[in-house]
C-alpha cells in the first residue's frame, strides 16, 4: 500500500465510524444533529469539507441536515441514477458502479438516522459510501455537483408533495360536489358584505367552492409540469468534460425532460415560487370556505360535526369550530412562506448561492401544511349537518327577493333603474305587497297590477320561487345546478385520470431504475 492509499483508506475508516458514532449518539437519546457540531464526533468531518472545513461555530448554522430527511431517499435515488448513467457511459467502470451501488444500498438499509455528520445529505451520503466502499466510492461525484445534485433532488422530491396536493384538492371537490347534490335544491340564503341579498341553493353555494378549487387543481398540474424537469448534469454551473447523459438520467429519475441551460439549472428555483403560490392560492380559496362555515355555523344554518370542533377549558357549553379556525389560518402561514421565498430568491446573482438552501423548506411547509389543511377543510365539508328548516327561514330575511321583483317588472318593459327605484322605496315602508303596490304608484305611477299580475309577484317574493327562476347558465335553478354538478363531475374524473397517469410514470421510472441498479448486483 502506498503511503497515499494508506492515508485515504484509514480516511474511509474514520468516515465509517462517524457513522457508528452517530448512530450511538442517536441510540443514546441525543440528536445526532447537534452531536454532528461537536468536535469530537469524527462525523464533523464529511468528505467534502476534510478537516480545514470540518468544525468552527458555523457548523450547525450551515447545516441544512435536518430539512433533507425528507430528501434522503430522493438522493439515493439520484446518486443510482447518476451512477448506472455514468457506468453506461464508460466514465466509471461496471466494478466500480457495483461498489457504489452496493453500499448505497447499505446506507439505504442502516436508515437516515444512521449517516455520518456531514453539511448536508448529500455531504453525508457520499460520506458514507466512501466508508463503506473505500476509495472508489469517491468516483460517486464524478461530473457533477451538490449544486445539480440538490436541485435534482428537490424537483424528485417535490413532485411527490405537488400530487398529495392534488390528491388533497380532488377530496375536497368531491366532499363538496356530494354534499352539492344532496343538498342542490335546499334554499340557503346567499350573502354580499355578509347581509342577505338573494336566496340561492346549498348545492350552488357548494359548486362555487367546487369550481374555484377545481382551478387550484389545475395551477398545480400546470406548475408541476415545470417542476418535472431535470438540472442533473449541470455540474456546478457550468457543465463538465465528462460525455455525461443527462437524458438518461432524466429518464432513470421519471423527469419529463431536462432544464437545459446549466447555470438556469442550478440557479433556478422558480419552481418552487409556482408550487407554493399555487398552494397558497388554494389555502386561500379554501380559507373563504373555512370562514363561511364559521358563520353559518354562528347563524345556526349549519352544524359543524363534533369530529371537526372544539370546546372550551373552562366554559363546558361551547362547541367552537376551531378546526376550521386553523384552516383558515393556514393560507396566512402559505402567504408567509411565499413571501419568505420570493424574499430569499430576490436579487441573487448568477449562479449558486448558499442562500438557496433556506428556500426549499417553505416548499415543503406549505405542501404539508396547505395538504393537511385541505383534508381537513374536506372532511368537516362532508360532515356538517346543513339545517335546512333554518336556512330555509333565513333565507327570505332581509327583503332578498327583492331583486326578483325589479327582474319581474323590468321583464315587463319597465326600465329596470325605475323599477330598482320603486322596489328600493317599497324596502323602506314594510317590504311586502302593500309596500310594492304603494310603490308602484308613487314611482311609477300606476298600481303594481298594471305591470304585472299579483301571482307573479308572490311568487317572485317566495324564496324557493325566486331560486328557481334564475336558470341562467351557472345560476342556481334546479337545472343549472344539476348541469353544475355534472361538469364538476366530469372535470374530477378527468383530473383524478391525469393524477394516476403522472403517479403511474412516476413508478414506472422507478422500476426502471431499480432494474438498471440490479444489472449491477
Ligand atoms: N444543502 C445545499 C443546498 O440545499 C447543497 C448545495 C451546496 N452547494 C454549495 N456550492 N455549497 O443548497
Amino acid at each position: 500500500m502506498t503511503e497515499e492509499s494508506e492515508h485515504e483508506a484509514q480516511n474511509a475508516s474514520e468516515y465509517a465510524s462517524g457513522a457508528e458514532q452517530r448512530s450511538a449518539d442517536h441510540s443514546s437519546g441525543r440528536s445526532p444533529r447537534e452531536d454532528g457540531e461537536t468536535a469530537s464526533d469524527s462525523g464533523a468531518s464529511d468528505v467534502v469539507r476534510r478537516d480545514r472545513f470540518s468544525g468552527g461555530p458555523a457548523r450547525g448554522f450551515l447545516s441544512s441536515m435536518d430539512d433533507d430527511e425528507r430528501i434522503f431517499a430522493t438522493d439515493l435515488a439520484v446518486d443510482r441514477a447518476h451512477v448506472v448513467m455514468l457506468a453506461e457511459q464508460g466514465v466509471v467502470d461496471d466494478g466500480e458502479a457495483t461498489a457504489i451501488l452496493s453500499a448505497l444500498d447499505e446506507v439505504e438499509s442502516a436508515g437516515f438516522d444512521a449517516l455520518p455528520g456531514g453539511e448536508d445529505v448529500h455531504a453525508a451520503i457520499e460520506t458514507a459510501v466512501v466508508g463503506r466502499a473505500g476509495d472508489v466510492g469517491g468516483k460517486m461525484h464524478t461530473a457533477r455537483s451538490r449544486n445539480d445534485e440538490v436541485a435534482t433532488c428537490i424537483r424528485y422530491r417535490l413532485r411527490e408533495d405537488v400530487l398529495e396536493a392534488v390528491e388533497a384538492t380532488l377530496g375536497l371537490r368531491k366532499a363538496l360536489a356530494e354534499v352539492a347534490e344532496e343538498h342542490a335544491e335546499t334554499v340557503m340564503p346567499g350573502y354580499t358584505h355578509l347581509q342577505p341579498a338573494q336566496p340561492t341553493t346549498v348545492g350552488h353555494y357548494l359548486l362555487s367552492y367546487e369550481q374555484a378549487v377545481a382551478r387550484d387543481t389545475a395551477r398545480l398540474f400546470d406548475a408541476y409540469a415545470r417542476v418535472n424537469r431535470s438540472p442533473l448534469g449541470a455540474a456546478a454551473f457550468a457543465g463538465t468534460p465528462f460525455d455525461v447523459d443527462r437524458e438518461r438520467t432524466a429518464e432513470l429519475l421519471g423527469f419529463d425532460g431536462l432544464v437545459a441551460n446549466s447555470m438556469d439549472a442550478v440557479s433556478t428555483r422558480d419552481f418552487l415560487v409556482e408550487v407554493v403560490a399555487a398552494l397558497s392560492n388554494l389555502a386561500t380559496t379554501v380559507s373563504g370556505l373555512a370562514e363561511d362555515l364559521v358563520v353559518f355555523s354562528n347563524k345556526g344554518l349549519v352544524e359543524l360535526s363534533d369530529d371537526y370542533s372544539s370546546t372550551s377549558s373552562i366554559m363546558p357549553q361551547k362547541k367552537n369550530p376551531d378546526t376550521l379556525e386553523l384552516v383558515r389560518a393556514t393560507a396566512g402561514d402559505a402567504a408567509a412562506g411565499l413571501n419568505g421565498l420570493l424574499t430569499t430568491l430576490k436579487g441573487l446573482p448568477r449562479a449558486y448561492n448558499r442562500d438557496l438552501q433556506n428556500a426549499t423548506p417553505h416548499a415543503w411547509e406549505a405542501a404539508d401544511a396547505v395538504s393537511e389543511a385541505v383534508a381537513v377543510a374536506a372532511g368537516a365539508a362532508a360532515t356538517a349537518e346543513w339545517d335546512e328548516a333554518a336556512l330555509a327561514e333565513a333565507a327570505g330575511e332581509g327583503f332578498s327577493t327583492a331583486t326578483g321583483v325589479a327582474d319581474l317588472l323590468a321583464m315587463a318593459g319597465v326600465p329596470f333603474r325605475k323599477a330598482h327605484e320603486m322596489v328600493a322605496e317599497a324596502s323602506e315602508e314594510g317590504a311586502d305587497y302593500a309596500a310594492l303596490d304603494a310603490a308602484a304608484g308613487d314611482v311609477l305611477g300606476d298600481s303594481l297590477d298594471a305591470y304585472v299580475e299579483r301571482e307573479a309577484v308572490e311568487a317572485a317574493l317566495d324564496p324557493a320561487e325566486s331560486v328557481a327562476s334564475r336558470e341562467s347558465p351557472g345560476g342556481p335553478a334546479p337545472e343549472a345546478v344539476a348541469a353544475g354538478l355534472t361538469a364538476a363531475e366530469e372535470t374530477v374524473a378527468a383530473d383524478e385520470a391525469a393524477l394516476a397517469d403522472e403517479r403511474d410514470s412516476l413508478a414506472a421510472a422507478a422500476e426502471k431504475l431499480r432494474t438498471e441498479v440490479s444489472r449491477y448486483a
